[in-house]
């Protein structure tokens, strides 16, 4: 009896032994790198897609997320993605020349008349065709994430497309954005997401452009005397994971995996557009830049000089999607 009852505890012992590690190994991790804060539509959109997988596969898969360039920056978060020390990123669209020369159709100026019209493209068949264009370099992409207008700031007021003239200003690291500064006889500095403030806090940049939740999240607004209402471009996310990784999941998770994506995009969606607004009041409400809207003509000045920018990309990003893209203008 004793016998027996030390070796059914020996067998427990064992059994436990074998199996713990074996299930904890078993454990999928996916790290979530990002570079905003934790209080944007992509850094809370990564929050819920932590919440959502805790709640409905828990002890199947663990998210960790990363925020605020915790882990990777800009550059290298996605040659992180591709060696597999990290499965999710979602950069802007503007930051994957390397990979797809395709996405830069999302940076061509005053393309998109509202976030509307954005989300109207992405969600066609031809923008979905588009989220596929990684792919070739293991990238894929598995969702765009909206962030919405970009609006255009400095230390002097930009009114009209020559107060631009001789300015630095920081871009993303997108040929198009440099040809769209270039337009307007400014000076392009393609920089990390992260040294921005810094940057225009010590006057190495003159400007930046970027979104109201941006502006305010990363304190730009700050350190610059004159923001334009300019929404003269869009920033958009690809959520995006290694394909070899993604391809390797069990089934029934990678399914699960996609369905709580959808539902974190909606959300992101939601966040966003919300977001556009809430920020640029803060902003506005903070006394510490001049906000200045322009009448239609001054617009029209912007538009007529950065325009012609298209031309020299219409090859790469195709003739077609632009002309899908201003469908989607005239349904919004
Ligand atoms: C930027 O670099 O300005 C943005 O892409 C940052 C971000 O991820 O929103």
């Amino acid at each position: 009896m004793k016998k027996n009852t030390k070796l059914i505890a020996a067998t427990i012992v064992a059994m436990g032994l074998l199996t713990s590690p074996v299930v904890s190994a078993k454990e999928i991790v996916i790290k979530f790198s990002h570079v905003t804060t934790e209080a944007t539509p992509k850094g809370k959109g990564a929050m819920l897609f932590k919440k959502l997988v805790d709640e409905r596969l828990a002890g199947k898969v663990r998210v960790e997320v990363y925020p605020s360039s915790q882990l990777y920056g800009d550059k290298a978060v996605l040659k992180a993605l591709l060696l597999g020390d990290v499965q999710l990123a979602a950069p802007s669209l503007s930051k994957f020349s390397k990979y797809t020369k395709k996405w830069a159709l999302f940076d061509l100026p005053f393309l998109f008349k509202n976030p509307q019209a954005l989300n109207c493209f992405t969600d066609s068949p031809k923008g979905q065709a588009l989220l596929g264009a990684a792919e070739r370099k293991g990238i894929k992409g598995l969702g765009y994430w909206l962030n919405g207008m970009k609006q255009i700031s400095a230390n002097t007021p930009l009114i009209v497309p020559e107060d631009a003239k001789g300015l630095k200003f920081r871009i993303m690291s997108s040929d198009v954005l440099k040809a769209q500064f270039e337009a307007v006889d400014a000076n392009p500095q393609k920089m990390a997401f992260s040294e921005v403030y810094n940057a225009l806090a010590t006057g190495v940049i003159d400007g930046q452009e970027n979104t109201w939740s941006n502006i305010r999240s990363k304190k730009f607004f700050e350190v610059q005397k004159d923001t334009t209402i300019s929404n003269h471009g869009v920033l958009e996310y690809a959520l995006v994971t290694n394909k070899r990784f993604w391809n390797s999941l069990p089934t029934d998770i990678r399914m699960q995996l996609d369905q709580i994506i959808k539902e974190v995009t909606t959300e992101v969606t939601q966040f966003a557009l919300d977001a556009a607004v809430k920020d640029m009041k803060t902003v506005a409400d903070s006394g510490k830049t001049n906000i200045h809207t322009l009448t239609a003509s001054q617009k029209q000045q912007w538009v007529t000089a950065m325009k012609p920018v298209w031309s020299q990309f219409e090859d790469q990003v195709g003739k077609d999607n632009i002309a899908a893209v201003q469908q989607c203008n005239a349904q919004n």
